[in-house]
């Protein structure tokens, strides 16, 4: 039998519940901060990646979907969405509508990693962008918006870990430094540090080698060598997060993994997790959308990786993030009542309930269990007494309670549970 492809998982029926609730309860949030959804093709030009992303990245150099179709062209599978979305913004002019645009995007990404816990070749991603403003207000709505979700989604002590990376102005100088700093270590570093070193040396205080991150000891931090606005910028940051009581620690050596970067940056961190540990990762991107022959675009957005939110509440083994019993399995004793069942259930499902009938003939006992395997949280049951009577019994699989109403009443009965245990 042929098998998936290894670090592309299945997302099997049971599961989805979750994933469904998780994306359910984050539309429902980035709509309260003024967010649209926007959803660009699952491909691009390679050439979008290799010029948003950056030529030295891990990502461009080794992780990256890339085929030629058979018109010839080299096209990518988005590893991420950030280019994409920035690519749309400008063929779309969507800055016409508005000097600030809030965008998100849930979907699979790719990159050819290997596959180990938490880490995928196909994830899913919630990706959201605040594109076209400069201050740090929007920094700080955006990770505000962060932690609300984390705390929504059930995980609210993650921590966040902030930098700033400074820009154009600052980072050359501060690259020499760097660079001058790690010649002298060179013989600790490992092979990929030594093209790093020549390529994008900020990478090598991210690596996870224990001889680099000890040969990276004692290096000079960018947060120290920030120019005066960048340095402005994040103190403004910092002193709005601290009004709004958003705890983080100022981590110097968070450079993330993707060149566009400038200023802020940050990271929230599960480290029950594992190597794997970032739950969500982003910070502001002035110059990307001119990388790519657009408009000056200062923006900033993060993305949060779905599997990982969904394993941490695993580890919790609770959270809001579950799939909760809802609507109702009407079940059936003797077959007489049959024709009434179904009527009943396609009653039901006009009135908009989710409802489910036995269609193969089980015994009560076996309706029941199917009924909670399928997740219902009441069950209506029909014998040939109840119906001579007019009546139904209706039990709550939740508390076990089991009442009689009216055959008739059964709909408007189950309409005035609360909407949550029933949509
Ligand atoms: P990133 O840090 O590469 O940033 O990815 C963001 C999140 O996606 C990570 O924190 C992690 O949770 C998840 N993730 C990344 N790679 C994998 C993988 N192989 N398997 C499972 N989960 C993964 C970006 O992608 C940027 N585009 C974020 C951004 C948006 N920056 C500005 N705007």
């Amino acid at each position: 039998m042929i098998k998936g492809v290894r670090g592309a998982p299945d997302i099997l029926p049971d599961e989805v519940g979750r994933w469904q609730a998780l994306e359910t309860m984050t539309r429902d949030i980035l709509d309260r901060y003024g967010y649209a959804e926007i959803r660009t093709p699952l491909f691009e030009r390679t050439e979008l990646f290799v010029r948003g992303i950056g030529e030295g990245t891990d990502i461009v150099e080794k992780e990256m979907y890339t085929f030629q179709d058979r018109g010839g062209e080299s096209l990518t599978l988005r590893p991420e969405a950030t280019a994409s979305l920035m690519r749309a913004y400008a063929e779309h002019r969507l800055a016409a509508k508005s000097s600030l645009v809030k965008l998100y995007l849930i979907g699979p990404m790719f990159r050819h990693e290997r596959p180990q816990s938490g880490r995928f070749r196909q994830f899913h991603q919630v990706d959201v962008e605040a594109v076209g403003s400069p201050g740090p207000a929007v920094d700080v709505e955006i990770l505000a918006l962060l932690h609300h979700l984390l705390e929504a989604w059930g995980l609210p002590d993650t921590p966040l870990h902030l930098n700033s990376i400074g820009d154009r102005q600052c980072r050359p100088a501060y690259r020499e430094a760097l660079v001058a700093f790690l010649r002298e270590r060179q013989e600790m570093l490992c092979a990929d540090c030594h093209v790093r070193l020549e390529k994008n040396p900020l990478r090598v205080l991210d690596c996870k080698q224990p001889r680099c991150q000890e040969a990276a000891r004692g290096a000079p931090t960018l947060t120290e060598s920030l120019c005066g606005p960048c340095q402005e910028h994040f103190d403004a940051v910092r002193r709005l997060l601290d009004g709004l009581r958003i705890g983080y620690e100022v981590n110097p050596r968070l450079v993330r993994g993707l060149d566009y970067y400038t200023r802020t940056t940050f990271e929230f961190i599960n480290p029950g997790l594992g190597a794997q540990n970032a739950v969500a990762g982003g910070g502001r991107y002035d110059g990307l959308v001119e990388e790519l022959g657009g408009p000056p675009t200062p923006s900033i957005g993060f993305a949060v990786g779905e599997e990982r939110i969904l394993a941490s509440l695993a580890l919790r083994e609770q959270g809001a993030v579950s799939a909760g019993a809802t609507g109702v399995y009407v079940a059936t004793v003797g077959e007489a009542v049959y024709a009434k069942a179904l009527a009943l259930t396609q009653d039901l499902r006009r009135r908009g309930l989710r409802a489910g009938v036995d269609l193969e003939q089980r015994s009560l006992k076996g309706q029941m269990r199917q009924a909670n395997r399928d997740g219902y949280r009441f069950v209506v049951i029909l014998g040939s007494d109840e119906i001579a009577r007019g009546q139904a019994v209706v039990k709550d699989l939740a508390t076990g309670e089991q009442v009689e109403v009216r055959l008739e009443g059964v709909g408007e009965y189950l309409r005035q549970v609360p909407e949550r245990e029933m949509a």
